[in-house]
């Protein structure tokens, strides 16, 4: 593996046995693409692969050379408004009112190993030996900004790791209104899109399509990744099977609002693009201030998209899940919601405990009911403690007797969340996201907080704090059931109102962060109305992921499958139920209900108590 650069043809060639990568600066500074595929050998210059054209109406960089038209060149991370007109990679608004910008060249390094990103998830090294950064630094001498492109080498996976930081020094300042975590130019447009699609009950449902010209692409501007659309997409060949063809994976270590789209020119090239959803982004710098984008994540396999799926497996399974249980067997589960839904009480837990026990279960998991006055979805969210009308003896007593039986405890929580009906939202009104003067919506009874505003993440680390040490909780659910609306933070100034929704989510990335410091044993599993949230960024902190509220076998078979082109099987909550199904009211065998569930980290989602002798 190496990151190799041509002084003299100012070129790069990313290159390990798998993949090349290759770019060069032209005469106006700015980085060109001329490669990205099946590793090539290495030589000095590459320059015949620079296609240069005149294009009709095409704006020139120079006078005397009237081949050199931006709109022909494939770029590396290219503007809007300086010749190139497809969709840009980053856009900056500055004082003048002006977007027009020039980032030239300035310096670059290469480095073993990687670089962490501050707050945000992203995929590690365990030793530096097993990979290479490159940072190519681009600067704008007129309002005195710099973006630092990074890019990572595995060693031993057809992967680059792409991310970009600004940095702002002007006094006057500039607002970032688009920063794409990557963008790169492919020479050609014979691919089909795949992208994972669907609904709350159908995620990650694969569709495959051959691109056409324009722009076309999936996003989610909900505030989470999505149900309807994850933040992975693939450029296969059209004659790409599971076993055999080219293909091209994109994936976006990131939780919120996203935005990946294939902008094809009537000329056939192909410029993919992959990162935060401008949608209502605006974030200002200036002074030194920095942004970096979330990580994408590229592979490339030829070995169809079985070689694709592997690599993201790998890379996911063992260098981006962190923590004690990265490389243990994960517990066999039994959760309560199928079970019970709100309407259990500590007898209860504790008979379905003592046969479950007997059957080779190891974690009860306490699901949504056991806090507030929670008999419904209507009341108690954030009043994390401990409902003594079900819980008499609070959670250390349920601890006790669960333990006593040979099992661990499991708990449910939703940290975003309020209910207007509880103790948090009486005494914190303004904790919640709402646009002043404006109606704020509601879905399933509850509010978003303002995980923009620290003060709110501190006060959900310190309740947290209090019941994961009320008792050994050794598992955690982290649910999370509404789409952001109203986005506006009252801890912000009118200044920064265009950050909100990416504040958010590193505001949950920290209290992520904080509580597996806090308790590193526990196992985190990440959920939002089943599988609204099942991406890359939260597999940093949880391990495994519910993936869906649908536990019909047969709809499981899809879902499973979907998600397996881009995550490891081990991050895969499922869970055998009982028929008729809850959802679909439909049967299927018990045999075969559980070898679906087996395919991933096994759990029961039922009244065992219920089930026959045989059964
Ligand atoms: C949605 C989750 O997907 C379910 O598994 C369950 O935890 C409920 N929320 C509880 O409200």
């Amino acid at each position: 593996m190496a990151i190799i650069y041509h002084a003299k043809t100012n070129t790069f060639h990313l290159q390990n046995r798998q993949v090349s990568y290759i770019f060069t600066i032209l005469k106006n500074g700015r980085p060109a693409q001329l490669y990205y595929g099946k590793r090539v050998h290495d030589r000095a210059d590459f320059s015949h692969l620079l296609e240069l054209e005149p294009r009709a109406m095409s704006a020139c960089s120079f006078p005397d050379d009237r081949a050199f038209s931006p709109e022909h060149i494939k770029w590396e991370y290219q503007d809007y408004g300086a010749g190139d007109v497809r969709e840009p990679a980053f856009t900056l608004l500055q004082e003048n009112g002006s977007r027009i910008t020039d980032f030239v060249y300035e310096s670059h390094r290469i480095t073993d190993g990687k670089p962490k990103l501050p707050g945000l998830p992203a995929t590690y090294v365990d030793t530096p030996e097993e990979a290479q950064t490159l940072e190519l630094t681009l600067y704008d001498a007129l309002i005195d900004t710099r973006i630092v492109l990074y890019y990572t080498l595995y060693r031993d996976l057809p992967v680059i790791t792409r991310s970009a930081r600004f940095i702002c020094h002007s006094g006057e300042g500039v607002r970032l209104l688009r920063a794409m975590s990557l963008s790169v130019d492919l020479p050609e447009d014979r691919f089909d899109l795949i992208t994972l699609t669907g609904s709350w009950q159908r995620e990650r449902a694969v569709s495959r399509r051959p691109l056409v010209p324009g722009l076309q692409g999936i996003y989610s501007t909900r505030g989470c990744s999505s149900h309807q659309f994850n933040p992975f997409l693939a450029l296969a060949r059209p004659e790409t099977t599971e076993q055999s063809g080219e293909v091209y994976g994109f994936s976006l270590v990131y939780s919120g609002n996203f935005f990946a789209a294939a902008d094809v020119d009537t000329y056939h090239v192909t410029r993919l693009l992959m990162g935060i959803h401008p949608q209502g982004f605006n974030w200002p710098l200036e002074n030194g201030g920095e942004f970096w984008t979330p990580e994408a994540v590229m592979v490339y396999s030829d070995t169809g998209l079985n070689g694709m799926s592997q690599a993201y497996h790998t890379l996911y399974r063992t260098r981006l899940t962190r923590g004690v249980w990265r490389d243990r067997p994960r517990p066999i589960l039994l959760n309560s919601w199928e079970a019970f839904h709100y309407d259990f009480d500590q007898n209860r837990l504790l008979e379905v405990g003592k046969l479950g026990a007997e059957l080779g279960i190891e974690l009860l998991v306490s699901d949504d009911g056991w806090f507030g006055h929670r008999d419904n979805d209507r009341s108690s969210l954030g009043d994390w403690y401990p409902d003594p009308k079900k819980l008499p003896d609070g959670l250390r007593g349920l601890y006790e007797r669960v333990h006593s039986l040979g099992l661990e405890l499991g708990l449910w929580i939703e940290p975003e969340m309020v209910s207007e009906d509880s103790n948090l939202f009486r005494a914190h009104p303004e904790w919640r996201l709402e646009t002043p003067n404006r109606p704020v919506s509601q879905s399933r009874s509850q509010y978003l907080l303002d995980y923009a505003n620290p003060q709110v993440v501190d006060h959900l680390f310190s309740a947290l704090e209090r019941i994961l040490s009320e008792a050994p909780i050794s598992y955690v659910k982290w649910d999370m059931n509404r789409s952001m609306s109203e986005a506006f933070s009252g801890a912000l100034s009118a200044k920064e109102q265009g950050t909100v929704m990416h504040r958010y989510i590193l505001g949950v990335y920290a209290l992520y962060e904080r509580l597996i410091r806090r308790f590193p044993h526990i196992l985190f599993e990440s959920c939002a109305s089943g599988g609204g949230r099942c991406d890359p960024g939260m597999l940093y902190y949880a391990p495994q992921c519910w993936l869906s509220d649908n536990t019909d076998a047969w709809e499981r078979v899809k879902i499973q499958y979907g998600s397996s082109l881009a995550y490891p099987i081990i991050s895969f909550g499922a869970h055998l139920a009982a028929v008729p199904n809850r959802q679909l009211h439909r049967s299927a065998p018990l045999d075969t209900r559980a070898n679906v569930a087996l395919f991933g980290t096994f759990g029961y989602e039922l009244d065992i108590t219920k089930m026959t002798e045989a059964q």
